[in-house]
């Protein structure tokens, strides 16, 4: 390794996700083969090159596959060290279900026309929604689907802001309810009570409400909230105050989080209430610092904008504070960057997905999808969800929406039998 090719691992390593970076430069080699960025625009071997990058994509992603099926073999057999592609990626984690990574990248090809460009190769969102369309075909043949989870912000509303009545993904939810797939809220959101719940989601708890929407009692009940990643949950209840009934923490923890002491929770949320302040200071941040009984976090002061820069640092400073302290390795934390505040809670969405799998009666992680927007190894909290169910990674609302249509579409056969 140069010292360049280091200080470069170094500091961007989190900031990449290694199987779409492997999948990126498999996919290179063709595309510099084939493209032909010196034809004019009427040459007509133009769709010849389409089709024979379209090929070698195509046998690209079929080699793929078979590493993803040839390191299942390996999990199953508790055999990891014999994946070859742990061999190629080192840090791929584990797979809850093969991946159609050959029917997805037909489907993606249509919509983005990746085979005919000539200057631009499959880039990370290429790469990002193959994989999305991926997953979501092999859970719909493989399945069966039986809990989705759903990260908040970035996932299923802007950035800080509510889920209203106009709010497209409701029908969407509506319709995995009425299918009888359970759905949990897992957000680092975390509020006592269910009134700031229901402030944050009412536009879906009234849906839920509504008659018309011809939801059994139990279909409406099918919906949960697990607030601050894994620490507060909300069933959803039409007729209870805030359309919500908050269920004691003695009947869905995980036997591990029962064995958490509260003095050890308060002594890590003080040691990172001091890396907090200490970043607040270094970098002369104008900020709130807010403790509250299971995080604590920056928030900007009066409509500032933090840096990209500030907020990632501050987040890092935490974590590897935390990572050298004795609680921080008994304790299960996340430390994250949520666009404009930073916030360390106690718990992570692994914990809040096997909650929810756990409170619906046990159901596998092969049979769980979680959506969110945060997979990037450090900062980002919906990265350990990866660990829980499997995972689709959207870049705004929008798309979860056509995430989902994309998946109902393909349940369709399913409710006719
Ligand atoms: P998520 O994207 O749904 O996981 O929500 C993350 C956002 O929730 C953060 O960026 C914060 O703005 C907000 N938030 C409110 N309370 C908390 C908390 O206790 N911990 C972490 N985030 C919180
Ligand atoms: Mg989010």
């Amino acid at each position: 390794m140069t010292t360049r090719y280091r200080v470069e691992y170094a500091l961007k390593a989190h900031r990449r996700d290694a199987l779409i970076e492997f999948i990126k430069g498999l996919l290179a080699v063709p595309f510099v083969i084939h493209s032909q960025p010196t034809a004019t625009a009427d040459d007509i071997s133009l769709p010849e090159m389409a089709a024979h990058a379209h090929r070698r994509y195509t046998e690209i992603m079929k080699d793929v596959e078979v590493l993803i099926n040839d390191h299942i073999q390996c999990q199953k057999q508790g055999k990891i060290e014999r994946s070859k592609l742990r061999f190629l990626v080192p840090s791929v984690g584990t797979f809850f279900t093969p991946l159609a990574l050959v029917d997805a990248f037909v489907a993606q090809d249509k919509r983005r026309a990746i085979s005919s460009r000539r200057f631009v190769a499959p880039s990370f969102n290429d790469i990002r929604l193959i994989l999305n369309t991926a997953q979501i075909m092999s859970l719909s043949r493989d399945g069966p689907l039986k809990l989705v989870t759903f990260d908040g912000d970035v996932t299923l509303y802007d950035d800080g802001q509510s889920l209203t009545p106009s709010n497209p993904v409701i029908n969407q939810i509506l319709s995995l309810l009425l299918r009888n797939v359970c759905v949990g809220i897992v957000t680092a959101a975390g509020y006592t009570d269910g009134a700031r719940y229901q402030e944050r989601l009412y536009g879906l708890l009234d849906a839920i409400a509504d008659p018309r929407n011809g939801l059994t009692r139990n279909q409406q009940m099918n919906l949960i909230v697990l607030g601050g990643e894994s620490s507060y949950l909300y069933k959803s209840s039409p007729g209870s105050e805030y359309g919500l009934e908050k269920i004691p923490r003695s009947e869905w923890q995980l036997p591990e989080m029962q064995e958490w002491e509260e003095k050890d929770i308060q002594l890590l949320l003080d040691i990172a209430e001091t890396s907090l302040r200490e970043s607040v200071d270094t970098m002369r941040l104008k900020a709130l610092v807010v403790r509250k009984e299971r995080a604590v976090g920056i928030v900007p002061a009066d409509g500032h904008k933090f840096e990209r820069e500030q907020l990632e640092e501050a987040v890092l400073v935490a974590q590897k504070t935390l990572d050298l302290s004795d609680v921080g390795r008994e304790i299960p934390f996340c430390a994250f960057n949520g666009g404009n505040d930073v916030f360390v809670d106690i718990g992570d969405k692994r914990l809040g997905v096997l909650c929810c799998r756990r409170f619906f009666g046990g159901v596998e992680g092969g049979e769980t999808l979680h959506i969110g927007d945060q997979f990037l190894s450090a900062g980002h909290n919906d990265f350990k969800a990866r660990l829980a169910a499997t995972c689709v990674w959207v870049s705004n609302p929008a798309e979860t929406v056509k995430c989902l249509e994309e998946l109902t579409d393909l349940l369709d056969p399913q409710v006719q039998n």
